[in-house]
């Protein structure tokens, strides 16, 4: 049996969850490793729509544990939201079938007040962030600021460490009109009594996953945002605050490098993007248009719409150097049936220079004009296609073109948001 990692191999939204929704009831264990409540998405089962945030997707499988990793941030309030949101539809949320590291820091109400005080107003440096907190939280983590869940072991100790930071805060950021409507007494009220009600949750994940791991227990490492979005890796500044490719797992989640011995990327079959920043294939015309229309682009967190552009392979062959994917998964293929041609990206012009790296300066990517490859459409409805083999002759060129490029087999592709709207390819890879 395989441990498995699932993460995005562009700027988000690419269908992680629909992927490991299919994969989870396989695992013993599924493990969120970074992130927050900035990501998104919804599971549909049942004739429900389930969204989720924080919460890993194994949560709908009575057996599996679920496990919020030392690497993620948590907002106790929207997970508390979450949680009842799900038990609400009858999706029971226990101490059993939810654990949370007790070393995960916890994002607090100032944290989501400076994150959206930086992002306001004219002049202010704009990443387009989701305003959650998560970059103030990852921020005071760094510093060595952060209160974590085990600073809730003894509540009295909790209350101290907020205290103090909310003190500095409150000095450095005090004219922030929104801190006003949280006071120390308000911050310090609601916070224990959120933290407290998440307590029973909480563990030390590190012995539980080392215990798992020694029992020959199934873990699925669940990525939220993607690559492109990577602190390190991305396109800084326009990132999210953690490692969002897999190189985030051991870090995040608390296990050897060796814990993971497969892993998925998840691919759009073009490309999306929510918040600002470099995107060197963006659509601005008709196309962008319809892409957006038929893929329903517009964010499960924050409803923006996003920006759409053709699929980038120099992107993505950069993605493929960092995370060594076992295989792809296109997604949204669909999307692209009406389409009399469709592009792939298979170079940059810059400087009057052809390159096939992705730049890491920010100044170098914005001027790249995108060269492409252009493909016939397959102009024919997918939705009820189940076998690799019988994909239009177009769509398989389109994909094979996109294997060669990165080196990677394509072993899934999803033509619709339902699970059976789903071709494995090579099943051997998911199994
Ligand atoms: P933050 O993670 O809220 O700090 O936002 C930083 C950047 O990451 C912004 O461009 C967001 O739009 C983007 N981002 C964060 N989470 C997601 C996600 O789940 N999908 C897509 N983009 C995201």
């Amino acid at each position: 049996m395989k441990n498995v990692a699932v993460a995005g191999a562009q700027w988000g939204d690419e269908g992680k969850g629909k992927v490991v929704d299919i994969l989870a009831e396989k695992f013993d264990y599924v493990i969120r490793y970074q992130g927050g409540h900035n990501a998104g998405h919804s599971v549909v089962f049942g004739g429900k729509r389930y969204a989720l945030h924080v919460l890993p997707s194994g949560i709908f499988h009575a057996d599996t544990v679920n496990i919020v990793g030392n690497g993620v941030v948590v907002d106790p309030f929207a997970l508390l939201k979450e949680i009842e949101g799900m038990e609400a539809k009858g999706v029971p949320v226990t101490p059993a079938r939810l654990k949370i590291s007790d070393r995960a820091h916890i994002i607090l109400p100032y944290h989501g007040i400076i994150d959206r005080w930086r992002e306001s107003g004219s002049g202010k440096r704009q990443i387009g962030t989701t305003g959650r907190g998560i970059g103030p939280a990852y921020e005071w983590k760094a510093s060595r600021r952060g209160v974590r869940f085990c600073d809730a072991y003894d509540m009295n100790h909790f209350r101290q460490r907020v205290e103090f930071e909310y003190t500095a805060i409150r000095e450095i950021y005090g004219a922030m009109d929104e801190l006003t409507e949280w006071p120390l007494s308000r911050v310090l009220e609601e916070s224990c009594a959120a933290v407290t009600r998440l307590m029973p949750h909480v563990i030390d994940s590190v012995y539980e996953l080392a215990e798992a791991r020694t029992a020959g227990k199934r873990m699925l490492f669940e990525g939220a945002q993607a690559t492109l979005l990577d602190v390190d890796f991305g396109t800084y500044p326009y990132v999210t605050s953690s490692n969002s490719c897999l190189l985030g797992i051991t870090a995040g989640a608390g296990v050897p490098p060796g814990a993971v011995q497969r892993s998925i990327g998840i691919c759009k079959a073009y490309t999306t993007r929510v918040g600002k920043g470099p995107f060197p294939t963006e659509l601005h015309g008709d196309i962008g248009t319809k892409l957006r229309d038929a893929g329903h682009e517009y964010g499960t967190t924050t409803g923006r719409p996003r920006r759409c552009g053709w699929l980038d392979l120099v992107a993505l062959k950069y993605v493929q150097h960092l995370n060594d994917f076992s295989t792809l998964a296109i997604m949204k293929l669909d999307v692209m049936d009406s389409l009399p041609e469709v592009k792939l990206c298979v170079g940059y012009q810059v400087d009057g220079e052809m390159i096939t790296r992705f730049p890491a300066a920010l100044d170098v990517l914005d001027r790249v004009e995108p060269v492409y490859k252009t493909f016939p459409g397959w102009q024919t409805p997918l939705h009820e296609v189940r076998r690799y083999d019988a994909l239009p002759t177009e769509a398989k060129n389109y994909l094979a073109a996109v294997e060669s490029f990165i080196g990677c087999p394509v072993g899934l592709v999803s033509v619709g948001p339902d699970r059976e709207q789903t071709i494995f390819r090579h099943a051997d890879l998911f199994t």
